[in-house]
């Protein structure tokens, strides 16, 4: 255990969010994709940026090439087969990088080589043996991955392993490709690779975990307990099938539990948050909502005794604080679950000092409406106290859009609302989709310099139920409707989240003081 001592280590971070994330199906990127995340994941400060396989297409390589051209900070990588046509692509594709890594793969499992190579074992080995010589000298670095090496016999893994440094990899990168193996299983494989691999003391070990039993995470800390000096990771834990290992997840785990595990990153957690919505924005696909550091909940209470112990001390049920991982705030959301303890903080904030028969009032009438939708708004909140559901707002009569996929005429949507002030008023939106010039047109209404946040739609019972985010005047505004179509369901939720913004914005603290 040469590599393994008492104080905390440093563990690289090797991003594959550009490659093995990308090459899943629904993450592909383009190549202006990739340089947009190559940036943030430089400035989170990964140590490592796999851009993609270089002998993939001629896609992959212009964007690997682009990554070298403009990325400073981290080494860049690319994937490679043991075939010299496939170094020689990657050579060419990371010739502008500072620092470039090759990443040189071949099966070692029983399955994989006779399944797929149709190799012996010592042909194997001499692919290995001629592969990582010739890469040596040509890049900074080369990595060797014995792919699938979590089924490969133990005795032929270390041969191979041995192969690999012996002819001058720099690092050893042990694959569970499958997602096969468990914490106790792959610590005692590392301690047992670490011990028994005859290599210089710069040689390290590499971990790659794949999460098919959802056990990615937990994988690679009992292989960096073990001894890893590398984790292989994906923001958000994209990858192929269930994904890689989440590097938010392993990043926050050694970090939060630094005396545990004597290790910490590199990274600047505070740009976590950011990085995982910039994936999300670029592959249209967010992470789930409960998803650990990065999800919409991780952060927010319902719940009425956790809102209370949180208005206590966020330490009651917050292990790491919002802004460790660049989320603004905790959050309390009020639904049916919540207080009355989040209900008069709530209302407190909003202006309102509510006495103790007030309260009891007010709370009766939010859990009525708790129970009908799934999150009460601030200006849900006034509208209650205040008495205000007096058909005030906005209606929508008409909405029309146009989507022309021939020509290049910008998608615009024209919109009627009627306002029982303002009477009919139409205006003309535009914006890269029809939604977007929808909710422009809105904007444009009912003069509210609003961004949108977040659209989720869901279909259930033959019905179409939206959930929108307005930003406006620095606060966050939620609308929700359900109809039979997709786009009427979308259009009346913004109308919502309108309604609730120019509510919240009339509503003065005074006279609402009063009326409560
Ligand atoms: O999962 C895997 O084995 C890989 C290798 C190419 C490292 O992604
Ligand atoms: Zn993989």
């Amino acid at each position: 255990m040469g590599h393994v001592d008492q104080k905390t280590r440093r563990i690289k971070i090797f991003d594959t969010t550009l490659r093995d994330g990308e090459q899943a199906p629904g993450f592909s990127m383009s190549t202006s994709a990739k340089l947009e995340m190559a940036h943030t994941l430089a400035k989170l400060n990964v140590d490592v940026i796999e851009a993609g396989f270089a002998a993939a297409s001629p896609g992959d390589a212009e964007a690997i090439h682009t990554v070298a051209q403009e990325i400073k900070g981290p080494t860049i990588c690319s994937l490679s087969r043991t075939k010299e046509e496939d170094i020689r692509c990657a050579e060419d594709a990371l010739a502008p990088a500072r620092h470039r890594r090759l990443h040189i793969f071949l099966g070692t499992s029983p399955t994989h080589r006779d399944a797929k190579l149709k190799m012996t074992t010592n042909q194997v080995l001499s692919e290995i043996e001629r592969s990582v010589s010739s890469a040596r000298g040509r890049f900074d670095e080369v990595e060797f991955s014995a792919e699938d090496a979590i089924r490969t016999e133990r005795a032929f893994l270390k041969e191979a392993l041995q192969c690999a440094a012996d002819a001058g990899a720099h690092i050893l990168n042990v694959p569970d490709t499958v997602g096969y193996t468990s914490p106790d299983e792959i610590y005692e494989l590392f301690r047992d690779l670490n011990a028994s691999i005859t290599r210089s003391d710069d040689v390290v070990f590499s971990c790659h975990c794949h999460n098919d039993l959802g056990m990615a995470v937990a994988n690679s800390l009992a292989a960096i307990r073990a001894g890893a000096d590398q984790v292989e990771c994906t923001m958000n834990g994209i990858g192929e099938r269930a994904g890689n290992c989440a590097l938010e997840e392993v990043v926050m785990a050694l970090k939060t539990r630094q005396s545990y595990f004597r290790a910490d990153t590199n990274i600047m957690t505070q740009e976590l948050y950011g990085a995982s919505r910039l994936l999300a924005d670029l592959t249209g696909q967010a992470p789930a909502r409960n998803k650990a550091i990065v999800g919409r909940n991780a952060f927010a209470h319902e719940a009425g005794i956790h809102q209370h112990g949180v208005l206590e001390d966020r330490r009651t049920y917050e292990i790491m604080t919002p802004t460790d991982v660049g989320v603004p705030s905790n959050e309390l959301v009020l639904g049916k679950h919540s207080g009355k303890h989040a209900l008069k903080a709530r209302a407190q904030t909003l202006g309102f000092d509510l006495e103790a028969d007030q309260l009891e009032q007010v709370f009766k009438a939010f859990k009525n409406v708790a129970d009908q939708q799934s999150e009460v708004s601030d200006s849900d909140l006034c509208a209650i106290i205040a008495g205000d559901d007096d058909g005030s707002g906005w209606e929508m009569l008409r909405v029309e859009m146009r989507l022309s996929v021939e020509t290049r005429l910008r998608p615009f949507a024209r919109l009627t609302l009627v306002h029982p002030e303002r009477g009919r008023v139409c205006d003309i939106g535009t914006g890269s989709g029809p939604f977007q010039a929808v909710f422009q047109a809105y904007c444009s209404i009912t003069d509210v310099d609003g961004a949108l946040e977040d659209v989720v739609i869901r279909q259930s019972s033959g019905q179409s139920h939206a959930d929108v985010r307005v930003v406006a005047d620095g606060k966050v505004f939620a609308g929700a409707a359900a109809d039979a179509d997709v786009i009427v369901a979308a259009a009346k939720a913004l109308l919502s989240a309108f309604n609730h913004i120019i509510r919240a914005r009339g509503v003065s603290v005074q006279a609402l003081k009063g009326a409560a």
